[in-house]
């Protein structure tokens, strides 16, 4: 694989959220991220919220067990979720804030006030082999504090990029893409791999894929939508295709 490819992880949380609008077992989310295989995700991504309402343990178990590309396990930084990763020793590990009353992960992670507690949070998980990433804002503080505890990877925080960009707000949309891809590069020039999402869409992936030290990224909730339309698979393709060409 070349130096120049765009990992793409499929971020599956959604295909849980109806399933739960129901109870019960339809859709699947394990045969969603096996479909999303199929179609070229280079890995899957899973976020077990601390209240359990889209991803389920029992999804986790089940994806470490059929998945042939690595999960990436989003999580909080509390006990109860460490346990479960040191029990599964997924590839990799991302770190997010979580507030129970927030509809999704709203902005990153404050690694700069946390910065001891987070460094022997991650050290357990680093020593079982996870590679382990920080999901935070594009903001140089952040980025040196995510490096100071020993994480190899950094997740940019896309949220306010794609709200600007869907709201039609083009100074602060050009704005956000600045910082991004300056951050990119600020972390990159640490030696941290560098990858982004949320929110990313059709109409916002390819300025944020151009950027060369973005070696990930990853999305879910607009390609779940969109299958609705597409399918999962030719949601997915699509995704790939605007992936590359931003790349070429
Ligand atoms: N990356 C992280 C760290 C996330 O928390 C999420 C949302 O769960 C995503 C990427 C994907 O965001 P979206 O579902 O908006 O594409």
């Amino acid at each position: 694989m070349s130096d120049n490819y765009l990992r793409l992880g499929v971020n599956i949380d959604h295909v849980a959220t109806v399933r739960n609008a129901r109870g019960g077992a339809y859709p699947d989310p394990l045969r969603a991220a096996k479909l999303a295989e199929e179609a070229g995700a280079d890995g899957i991504t899973a976020h077990l919220r601390e209240d359990r309402r889209h991803i389920s343990d029992a999804d986790i178990d089940g994806l470490m067990e059929v998945l042939s590309v690595p999960l990436n396990f989003e999580m909080a930084a509390t006990d109860e979720m460490q346990k479960i990763a040191l029990r599964h020793k997924p590839h990799a590990v991302c770190i997010v804030p979580e507030k129970r009353e927030e509809r999704t992960t709203e902005g990153g992670l404050e690694v700069a006030r946390e910065e001891n507690k987070l460094a022997h949070f991650i050290a357990p998980l680093r020593d079982v082999g996870c590679r382990v990433s920080i999901f935070i804002a594009a903001d140089q503080r952040q980025i040196e504090a995510a490096h100071r505890i020993g994480a190899e990877v950094i997740e940019l925080h896309t949220g306010a990029y794609c709200d600007a960009c869907a709201e039609g707000r083009t100074e602060e949309a050009a704005q956000e893409l600045e910082s991004l891809r300056a951050m990119s590069s600020f972390a990159h020039s640490l030696g941290l791999e560098v990858h982004a999402g949320h929110g990313l869409t059709y109409d916002t992936v390819q300025p944020v894929a151009a950027f060369p030290e973005v070696k990930e990224l990853n999305i879910g909730h607009f390609l779940i939508g969109e299958s609705i339309f597409l399918g999962l698979d030719p949601a997915i393709k699509e995704m790939r295709r605007l992936m590359d060409e931003a790349r070429a």
